[in-house]
């Protein structure tokens, strides 16, 4: 059963089920990998009480997608990939073969704690001597997100795109719960790979970044939608568009909030007149938003909280083409935050709002009157989809696997940090 089923699917609401290569040098530690995290700039957690800023609607808590980086770590584990020359899946194994099969690969089943929150959230230069920037090497793994492909070109998450989360990044634990490894915690940044480990019954994926509908989705800034082309790999088309947008609507050439926005809806208007299964609701909703921030967010160097966020098309080609800094980068000054980001999203929407939905067929585009989108409970909305995802991938786990995936869906949940979603424990507490 493919995953466009599950999506597909009535959810409940709330659910009733109940390489071998390493980091770069300072990145080799907890604490010093806590610090990659940081590179473009820190993201906290905070309470999400203010009012959308443009549209009369309640506010939408985009909390889990807007932290992405004050959580990432990648630990160095040194996963043998001769240990499993092939796929091989738990399927039928006993838990003490599980656990045997787990002890083999050199991270800690289920959720690693916590690192302390990032203090320092000054502007410094993390294009340094000891982060490189390398070309992929043969093997190496990059996927449909610039951020992470950067971070690992430079040596601040695992060169070879096979990472291991941090729980308090609800972005990245809500993709790890779908796309990665929970025995090992591994997940790949891209295509799915043995390197994170042997699969868990089918079911499950555990196809990384690049599988379609888990946590990647369509209307993407420079990635095609999966039912059109590459879904993960740059398109220069697409980037033509958004330069063309920054052209015409942006600062003297460069991208900023007003261009960005027009990108976003024509993405959008491209995907309904193209795409028949263009499916836009929650999560991808929320994240195709969040991620046209980013860019202006974190990819400007040396940029302050109080500056006009305007991003130059050839640093932007960088990032999102070559997954490289540009020379002499550094990352903002001061955190991008809930107040921040909430703000810059609402300008974005705010001009062409479009409310969730999909296409049943080519330029017919139907709103899904269930999912709130940027309105009403939207955060517990995504947290029960999440977890009825989750069941749907893993309906009958092994008692090993079934720990894991109860601690990283509570440590998901903490992450997500609203306290008027009701926690649900379809695996168990
Ligand atoms: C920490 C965990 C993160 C995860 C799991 C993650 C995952 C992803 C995924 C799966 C996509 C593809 C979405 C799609 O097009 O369907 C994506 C896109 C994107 N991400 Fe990330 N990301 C993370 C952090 C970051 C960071 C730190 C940045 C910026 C510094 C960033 C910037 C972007 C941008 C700009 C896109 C849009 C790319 C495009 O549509 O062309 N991400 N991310």
């Amino acid at each position: 059963m493919g995953l466009e089923i599950f999506l597909n699917q009535t959810w409940q609401f709330p659910p009733t089920a109940t390489h071998s290569r390493t980091e770069d040098s300072d990145a080799a530690s907890e604490t010093e990998l806590w610090k990659a995290v940081s590179v473009y700039g820190t993201l906290p957690r905070g309470t999400l009480t203010r009012p959308w800023p443009s549209a009369n609607t309640g506010f939408v808590l985009l909390y889990y997608v807007l932290s992405p980086l004050s959580s990432l770590t990648a630990l160095s584990l040194a996963l043998s990939a001769s240990a499993f020359p092939e796929y091989r899946s738990l399927a039928g194994l006993s838990a003490a073969e599980v656990r045997a099969v787990a002890r083999t690969f050199q991270a800690t089943p289920g959720a690693q704690p916590a690192p302390p929150p990032i203090n320092d959230t000054s502007s410094k230069l993390v294009f340094d001597d000891a982060h490189p920037f390398q070309p992929d090497a043969p093997g190496d793994i990059r996927g449909p997100c610039p951020g992470l492909n950067t971070l690992a070109s430079h040596g601040y998450i695992n060169r070879s795109g096979v990472v291991t989360p941090v729980k308090s990044s609800p972005r990245y634990k809500k993709a790890f719960l779908v796309d990665g490894n929970h025995l090992t915690n591994l997940m790949s940044i891209g295509q799915k790979t043995p390197e994170t480990g042997p699969d868990a019954p089918a079911p499950a994926i555990i196809g990384g970044l690049n599988t379609h509908g888990a946590f990647e989705g369509d209307s993407s800034t420079t990635r095609d939608d999966f039912a059109l082309g590459s879904n993960f790999l740059f398109n220069e088309t697409l980037f033509d568009q958004l330069s063309q947008a920054a052209i015409d609507f942006g600062s003297n050439g460069m991208l900023d909030i007003p261009s960005a926005a027009v990108h976003r809806h024509n993405r959008i208007l491209d995907s309904i007149a193209r795409n028949p299964n263009f499916t836009f609701v929650t999560p991808r909703y929320l994240t195709a938003y969040a991620e046209t921030t980013f860019p202006l967010a974190f990819f400007v160097t040396s940029q302050t909280s109080d500056t006009s966020l305007t991003l130059d098309l050839d640093v932007a080609r960088s990032f999102f083409q070559t997954h490289k800094f540009p020379d002499n980068f550094y990352r903002r000054n001061g955190s991008y935050g809930l107040a921040e980001a909430s703000v810059i999203i609402g300008e974005v929407f705010a001009p062409f709002p479009v409310l969730p939905g999909n296409n049943e067929g080519v330029g017919n585009y139907v709103v899904d009157p269930e999912d709130p989108g940027f309105t009403g409970h939207g955060t517990c909305y995504a947290y029960y989809k999440q977890s009825n995802l989750t069941v749907a991938l893993y309906p009958d786990p092994t008692d090993e696997l079934r720990a894991a995936i109860a601690q990283n869906l509570a440590n998901f949940y903490s992450a997500l940090g609203d306290p008027t979603c009701e926690q649900v424990f379809p695996f168990g507490q």
